[in-house]
């Protein structure tokens, strides 16, 4: 494990994709059982797309090795496309069902996803009753968040001011780019989207921000090393006291300050 030092955010850099999944899955777990233990509840924020499913993975072995119990664990989703079906499967909700909440122990009622399929004039109370129902759980006590190549954390996309809350937002063209492969094409993915807001995400109590591999370099590099800008949402969690990049080293290998030689 490496961390680089020169960054604006704090950072740990593992060798590959399966010791970024451990060592996540490490802290959630040990997030679950001290918040369980404090105050008889946990809330995590998760995250859809594909870098957090290796995390999935590790929680679901923890779960079913009787390691770890998710019965006093509730989730709240950063995002959803909107508009979209809820058991349509490019859904996240049907994502995250299928990828985790299926083979866990948690209670149904405990998961919350955005709905794709709120009629637009129901989304503004939707998305208001969104952040209360996560005011009133006690708010998240960990956020997971993966980054998009335009700096997004959640679906809060370049302009995204650092006071937003939970609302319906137009995705930008290389969000709609990058989910081209999952829609068939780029004209069928959703032109818009519900998610929490960036000041929703900075009242986390802890936040893992993470990136694996070399598409995300680029832009892992201006989130850890830029100036806090809403151009790149993500170097908002520069100003969070308890928020950690998670790179993988292709993902930390534009880091500038790490001279691209992370240790093993
Ligand atoms: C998606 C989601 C984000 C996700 C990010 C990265 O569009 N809105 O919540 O973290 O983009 O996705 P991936 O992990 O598949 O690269």
């Amino acid at each position: 494990m490496a961390a680089s030092e020169g960054a604006r955010l704090r950072t740990v850099i593992v060798p590959d994709a399966e010791d970024l999944a451990r060592l996540v899955a490490d802290r959630i777990v040990a997030v679950i059982r001290r918040a369980t233990a404090e105050r008889g509840r946990c809330v995590l924020g998760l995250a859809a797309g594909s870098t957090p499913l290796g995390i999935y993975e590790e929680l679901i072995r923890r779960c079913q090795a009787g390691e770890v119990s998710f019965a006093k664990v509730a989730t709240f989703n950063l995002d959803e496309y909107w508009p979209i079906a809820p058991d349509d499967p490019r859904s996240f909700r049907r994502a995250m069902w299928h990828q985790l909440f299926a083979q866990l122990d948690i209670p149904p009622k405990s998961v919350h996803v955005p709905a794709g399929d709120t009629p637009r004039d129901a989304v503004p109370a939707a998305c208001a009753a969104y952040e209360r129902a996560i005011r009133a759980a006690g708010g998240m006590d960990f956020q997971l968040l993966g980054i998009g190549r335009d700096g997004h954390i959640g679906f809060n996309e370049p302009g995204s001011a650092a006071d937003s809350r939970t609302r319906l937002v137009t995705l930008d063209a290389i969000t709609r780019r990058d989910a081209a492969a999952q829609f068939g094409d780029e004209a069928s993915v959703p032109r818009e989207a519900i998610t929490i807001g960036v000041a929703t995400i900075l009242e986390a109590r802890e936040i893992a921000l993470l990136a694996m591999g070399e598409r995300k370099a680029e832009i892992v590099r201006r989130a850890v090393e830029g100036e806090p800008a809403a151009e790149v949402t993500a170097t908002f969690l520069q100003r969070h006291p308890n928020a950690t990049a998670y790179l993988d080293r292709a993902a930390a290998s534009r880091l500038t300050r790490m001279g691209g030689q992370p240790e093993g």
